[in-house]
């Protein structure tokens, strides 16, 4: 005799979830209290975790980007200096050495030297006493800014040029603002461009 309960059959999955079709066309005709065949057990089994584990990575990833912030961690090549008179004239400043450039003011302008010797490309050092910035890697030497010379002129060892000066300009603030990526040439002629000096 057959029971109400055995031709009962399952009822209507009402919940959406990734799989749910799959797993209702296998198990249709399936009666309750019917035992599942094992292959069908472990099909099921195997199809749940796939869908938890996808589940779980779309979770992860969307958390990953959503923690991580969206920053350009890019150095910048621009540098606020300060104000003009902070340098006073005929003097070396040297607080951007780390950053690629010294601060040098003459009688009536300031500029931005690059610190990399025209030779070989070694960093000089300022020497103050002389009045010249000098390589220690070949013995080239570059004019300090004391004495109305230009700065950064090569006179001694094998350096064949001078200096590069780093484009400089005053903000609307009254800064003086540095791209030390923009470089000017003296041999090219490029001292005369006015973004490679302020004047004071
Ligand atoms: S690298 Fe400066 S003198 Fe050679």
């Amino acid at each position: 005799m057959t029971t109400e309960t055995e031709n009962e059959t399952r009822p209507a999955e009402t919940t959406a979830y990734p799989g749910r079709e799959q797993i209702l066309a296998k198990y249709k005709d399936r009666k309750v209290g019917e035992p599942m065949p094992r292959s069908k057990f472990f099909t099921t089994l195997g199809l749940g975790w796939a869908t938890f584990t996808a589940m779980l990575a779309g979770g992860s990833s969307t958390m990953f980007f959503f923690l991580v912030p969206r920053v350009n961690f890019e150095r910048s090549q621009v540098f606020n200096v300060g104000p003009p008179d902070k340098y006073p004239p005929n003097g070396v400043d040297e607080t951007f050495k780390p950053e690629k450039f010294w601060i040098v003011r003459d009688a009536e302008k300031i500029v931005a030297l690059n610190v990399m010797c025209t030779h070989l490309g070694c960093t000089p050092n300022w020497a103050e006493n002389e009045n010249k910035f000098k390589c220690p890697c070949h013995g080239s030497g570059f004019r300090g800014p004391k004495g109305g010379q230009l700065a950064g002129i090569n006179f001694e060892g094998p350096a064949p040029t001078p200096l590069r000066r780093c484009k400089i300009w005053l903000s609307d603030e009254g800064n003086l603002m540095v791209d030390r990526s923009i470089l000017f040439e003296q041999e090219k002629g490029e001292w005369d461009n006015a973004q490679s000096y302020v004047l004071v």
